[in-house]
Formats: structure tokens, C-alpha cells, sequence
């Protein structure tokens, strides 16, 4: 299956399914890396994959709806089949979502609906949760919404936030790749 990553930042995540594809673990390609950051790390890591890299930023488009469609171009050339969302910030509208139908998924660190937007793991500390953990979903509109494909528990270590999200983060690779193998056939 040809799949596009999307990134805003780090890409841990993009590289834990990169390897777990390189370890025979799962039946994809990444044809694409797609990031709104053109310096994020992901860029780094897909140079060091030999991943191509479609670097684009919104700004420089009139619209949300004209720098969907400029991605969406990029996908349909390397034939990209599924978009799977990993640390992408921002929403996607209604362009990508009728190209991709029911093709789209992410990932999210807490067990959604608690939890949604930015700073998952923060918010989840801040309210005093002992268990908080991960979620893969299909992408809607809405931020974080979409239909709940796989979750996983993971504990919060009381008052050490770096412990917490470096838990968090290693349950993510693992449940990502999970999921992505049986949804990518
Ligand atoms: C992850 O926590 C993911 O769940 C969230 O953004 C973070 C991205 O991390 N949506 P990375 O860039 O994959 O390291």
C-alpha cells in the first residue's frame, strides 16, 4: 500500500512506522512525506530514509483549499493510497477529506474524546489523570473526532511530565504500527 505521511514536527513517529516497513512488519511504502514545516526534524529523517519530501507552506497559498489541492497533485503522482496523519497540526478541510475518503487516520496522545488538540499529554496531567494513553482514528473534520480505530492505556508518572510523554510516545509506536497492519492489507 502507497502511503503519504504528514508531519508537523519531530517525526518519531513517521520513523517507528518507516522501520517497522523495513523490518517486513508492515505491507506499506512511504511515497511521500508531507509537512506545513519545512524546518522540522521529519525532514531530517525522511532525507536520511531517502524519502522524498514535499515541503509546503500554507502562507504561501490563497486559500487552505488551494494548498489542499497543491498536496493533493504531489499524492495522486506518487499514487498515494492512505494519509497517515503523525504530529500534523493543523485540520484537515473538506478537499483532502473528499480525495481520501475513509483513507485518512491519526494518531493522538490520550484516550480520546478526553483530552482533544494541543498539548494532549499537558492537559491530561494538569487534570490529574492516573491512566491516560493513545488513539488512532480516522480523520473527520472536526479536531480529533473521527471514528476510533485502536487505543492504548498507558500511566501517568505522578508529577514527572518527561516521564509521562516519553511513555506515551513509545505506546504510539507501538499502536501506530499495530493498527496501520490491519488496516493496510
Ligand atoms: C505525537 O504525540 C502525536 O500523537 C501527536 O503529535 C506528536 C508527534 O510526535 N499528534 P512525532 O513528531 O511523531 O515525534
Amino acid at each position: 500500500t502507497k502511503i503519504a505521511v504528514f508531519a508537523s514536527g519531530s517525526g518519531s513517529n513517521f520513523q517507528a512506522i518507516q522501520e517497522a516497513i523495513e523490518r517486513g512488519e508492515l505491507n506499506a511504502k512511504v511515497e511521500l512525506v508531507v509537512t506545513d514545516k519545512p524546518g522540522a526534524y521529519v525532514v531530517t529523517r525522511a532525507e536520511n530514509f531517502n524519502i522524498p519530501v514535499l515541503a509546503l507552506s500554507p502562507k504561501e497559498f490563497a486559500s487552505k483549499a488551494d494548498y489542499e489541492t497543491a498536496i493533493i497533485e504531489a499524492l495522486h503522482e506518487c499514487h498515494v493510497e492512505w494519509i497517515v496523519l503523525a504530529g500534523y497540526m493543523r485540520l484537515i478541510s473538506e478537499v483532502l477529506l473528499t480525495a481520501y475518503p475513509q483513507r485518512i487516520v491519526n494518531i493522538h496522545p490520550s484516550l480520546l474524546p478526553a483530552f482533544p488538540g494541543k498539548d494532549a499529554i499537558g492537559q491530561a496531567m494538569e487534570h490529574g489523570v492516573k491512566i491516560t494513553g493513545v488513539t488512532v482514528h480516522f480523520v473527520d473534520e472536526g479536531m480529533d473526532t473521527g471514528p476510533i480505530i485502536a487505543q492504548a492505556a498507558v500511566s501517568v508518572v505522578e508529577g514527572n511530565r518527561e516521564a509521562t510523554e516519553t511513555a506515551v510516545h513509545k505506546e504510539e509506536h507501538v499502536l501506530y504500527t499495530k493498527a496501520l497492519q490491519q488496516l493496510l492489507k
